[in-house]
């Protein structure tokens, strides 16, 4: 097939293989997968709204095995806010979800948001009837920890289409800084194994990927990131840190600015669901202050088209981020470094 120009925007990957990923989706998934892609990009420049969301994150257990300083699952106040009472979505409201998305041809899915998705014990099968219900990009996003070698044989099985590892580090020493709670050497373990498997399979999917939040701990050490992990996975990845703020500033790279351009799409894009069936506008820390609907009393159609998801995107198009104290909040807090 001819090489499709896909790519939303240059990704900030280190060495050669920046569109690779993309590439190889659009190889194996066909049309749908780029009149999918094409999409995203024209919701991505906020000049398409869908009639559905493109892509829904469900956030399954709202909790974590590790305490990462970066994330909200690191601070105890916040933790324990975010996740009081939280039960993860019930396979009932569930199946509601998958129906009304089968119905609308929605394309992709995530099974995590601030939490860790492999602390749901039935996630595999939640991603094969995700499957059956016609997503065609799935999508895991995992600290790795809990990746036995079951677990990576089921998930294959399953039929994920792309798998971050979000590891922010390539020794011990950093890992256990960064990572806290979580085992270095076992990761690396449950990593290699997945990707030998799905080579020794034959299968060119799930694409694999390193991902590295760019802090105090890791922007010093991005390229030797790049280096140790390219040679692991498909892809490596650098996201911009968002300090949280007045908890997680701290670990502000040095030279980072904050990045005063910031423009948000994500209600263009995307939905989140939490465990109670609240509907979140995107998957920002702060976001749970802006719930904009529950599945078990509305559809997604009449959430994604109601007048608070209108009113997001009004205000978001001006970039007026203070009709919202999320939005405030999430929008002063992304750093850049220039340099990377
Ligand atoms: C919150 S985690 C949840 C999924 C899973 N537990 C994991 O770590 O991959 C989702 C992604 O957010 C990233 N992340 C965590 N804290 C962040 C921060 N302060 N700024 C930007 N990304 C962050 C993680 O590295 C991960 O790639
Ligand atoms: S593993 Fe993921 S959810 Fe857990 S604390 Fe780290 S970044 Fe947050």
């Amino acid at each position: 097939m001819k090489k499709q120009n896909l790519v939303e925007k240059p990704k900030r990957i280190y060495g050669k293989r920046t569109d690779y990923g993309e590439r190889i989706l659009a190889e194996e998934l066909g049309e749908k997968y780029i009149d999918y892609r094409k999409k995203w990009i024209k919701a991505s420049n906020r000049e398409l709204v869908t009639d559905f969301p493109l892509y829904i994150q469900i956030e399954h257990t709202g909790k974590c095995n590790l305490r990462c300083p970066t994330c909200l699952q690191g601070i105890k106040s916040f933790r324990d806010n975010y996740s009081k009472g939280f039960k993860p979505l019930s396979m009932d409201l569930y199946k509601k979800v998958l129906n009304e998305a089968k119905k609308y041809n929605c394309p992709s899915i995530s099974f995590h948001n601030n939490d860790e998705p492999l602390l749901l014990n039935d996630l595999e099968e939640r991603v094969k009837l995700a499957k059956k219900a016609g997503f065609i990009d799935l999508i895991i996003t995992t600290n790795a920890n809990l990746l036995t070698k079951e677990r990576a044989d089921n998930l294959l099985k399953a039929g994920i289409t792309k798998i971050n590892f979000s590891v922010d580090a390539f020794n011990e020493k950093d890992y256990e800084k960064i990572r806290v709670g979580g085992n270095f050497k076992k990761v690396i373990k449950n990593i290699d194994y997945f990707v030998k498997k799905r080579n020794d399979l034959n299968l060119r999917l799930p694409i694999t990927r390193a991902t590295c939040v760019l802090t105090r701990f890791t922007a010093p050490k991005a390229k030797g990131f790049s280096e140790f992990w390219s040679k692991k996975v498909d892809m490596v990845e650098f996201q911009n840190y968002q300090a949280i703020k007045n908890y997680t500033e701290k670990n502000i790279p040095a030279g980072a600015k904050i990045y005063t351009g910031f423009t948000c799409n994500s209600s263009w894009q995307q939905i989140v669901f939490r465990g109670n069936g609240d509907v979140l506008p995107c998957c920002s820390f702060y976001a749970t202050g802006m719930v904009v609907g529950n599945i078990k009393n509305s559809s997604i159609y009449d959430i994604w088209n109601g007048p608070k998801m209108k009113k997001i995107r009004q205000e978001l198009l001006k970039s007026n981020f203070r009709f919202s104290p999320a939005c405030e909040k999430c929008a002063g807090t992304f750093y850049i470094i220039k340099s990377l």
